[in-house]
C-alpha cells in the first residue's frame, strides 16, 4: 500500500508506546484510526491526544486474547467506516523471569496477549480484508526476539510467543502468495529495544490469571532485564517509538516481510549465528 488518506487503520494495544506512535502516524497520513487497547487510563490520555492533532478516530476498550472481542472491534470498524485497510496486531506485555520459573498462568497470559492476540486478529480480520478486495496490509509484531532465541535474560515466554507471530506471518505470506491476485500483504515488525511501558505490563493481567503472591518469583524484574541487554546492545539501540512507526510505514509501502527497525550489528550476529548453528547441523 502506498496511498493512505482517507483508509481505515485498526490498532492494537494502541494506547501506548509503538501502538500509539503508529495512531498518530495513520492520522497523519489522513487515515481513519481504530484505537483499540485494554488500558482505559492510557486510552483516555490518547483520546485527548489524538483530539489534539484533529485526528479522525474512535475508541474501542478490546482484551486482545478474548476472540469476542476481536470479533466486536471488526463490528464497529465496519459499522464506523465499512472497511480496513491496515491492521495493526500489536499489543503485547513483557514478563521476564528465568524459563524454568514461569507459572502456569504466566505461560497463560503472556501467550493469550502476544500470540492468541494476533491468532484471534489474523482469523477474524483476513477474511474481512480477503473479501474487501481493495489494497490492505497487516502487520504483526513481533520482536527481534522472534528472530533469536535468549538475546537477554529472561525472555522466555516472550519468545516463544514471538516466534510464533513471526512464524504466522511466513506462513500466512506463503498462502496468500498461493492465492496469486491477492491485496492482501503481510509484514512482521521485528524490533530490539524501544522506549515504552513493555516490561511494566503486569497492570493488565487480569484477576485469574494473577500468581500466587507466595509462590511468584520475580528474579529478572524489568529494570534489571533493561540494564542487562544495554550490557549487551549499548545506549544507542534504544529506540523511541515514532522512530519504529516511521521505519514501519516505510516496510509497508515497500512491501516488506520482515521489517527490521535497528540495523544494529550484533543483532544481526546474533541472527546469522543462530541460523548459521542450525545449518551446520545439517552437515553433522
Ligand atoms: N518496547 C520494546 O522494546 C519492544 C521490542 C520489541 C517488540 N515490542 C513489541 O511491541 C508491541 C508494543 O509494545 P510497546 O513496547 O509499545 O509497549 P507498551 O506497553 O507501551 O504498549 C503495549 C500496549 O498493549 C496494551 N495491552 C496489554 N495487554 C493487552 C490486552 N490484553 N489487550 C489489548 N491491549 C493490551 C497495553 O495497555 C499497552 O497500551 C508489543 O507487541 C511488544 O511485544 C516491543
Amino acid at each position: 500500500m502506498k496511498e493512505f488518506k482517507d483508509k481505515v487503520a485498526v490498532i492494537t494495544g494502541a494506547a501506548s508506546g509503538i501502538g500509539y506512535a503508529l495512531a498518530k502516524r495513520c492520522a497523519q497520513e489522513g487515515m481513519k484510526v481504530i484505537l483499540a487497547d485494554i488500558d482505559k487510563k492510557y486510552l483516555r490520555r490518547a483520546e485527548k491526544r489524538m483530539n489534539k492533532i484533529g485526528a479522525t478516530f474512535i475508541i474501542v476498550v478490546t482484551n486482545v486474547s478474548k476472540v469476542s472481542d476481536i470479533e466486536i472491534l471488526a463490528k464497529k470498524t465496519l459499522e464506523e467506516y465499512g472497511a480496513v485497510h491496515l491492521l495493526f496486531n500489536n499489543a503485547g506485555i513483557g514478563n521476564t523471569k528465568y524459563v524454568w520459573n514461569y507459572s502456569l498462568k504466566d505461560w497463560e497470559w503472556q501467550l493469550g496477549v502476544c500470540l492468541w492476540g494476533v491468532i484471534h486478529g489474523v482469523r477474524v480480520f483476513a477474511p474481512i480484508m480477503l473479501k474487501q478486495d481493495t489494497e490492505c496490509h497487516i502487520i504483526n509484531t513481533a520482536s527481534m526476539e522472534g528472530l533469536i532465541s535468549g538475546s537477554g535474560p529472561g525472555g522466555g515466554v516472550y519468545g516463544v510467543s514471538k516466534h510464533g507471530v513471526v512464524s504466522l506471518t511466513e506462513t500466512l505470506r506463503n498462502d496468500l502468495d498461493l492465492k496469486k491476485e491477492s491485496k492482501l500483504k503481510v509484514s512482521v515488525l521485528c524490533p530490539g529495544l524501544v522506549q515504552t511501558r513493555i516490561l511494566y505490563g503486569d497492570i493488565h493481567r487480569p484477576e485469574d490469571l494473577q500468581n500466587d503472591p507466595d509462590k511468584s518469583v520475580e528474579d529478572t524484574r524489568g529494570d534489571v532485564y533493561v540494564a542487562r541487554f544495554r550490557d549487551v546492545f549499548g545506549e544507542t539501540s534504544m529506540m523511541t517509538p515514532q522512530e519504529v512507526a516511521d521505519i514501519t510505514f516505510q516496510g509497508i509501502k515497500e512491501e516488506k516481510l520482515y521489517i527490521i527497525t535497528h540495523k544494529d550489528p550484533l543483532m544481526k550476529r546474533m541472527v546469522k549465528e543462530r541460523f548459521d548453528e542450525i545449518l551446520k547441523a545439517f552437515e553433522e
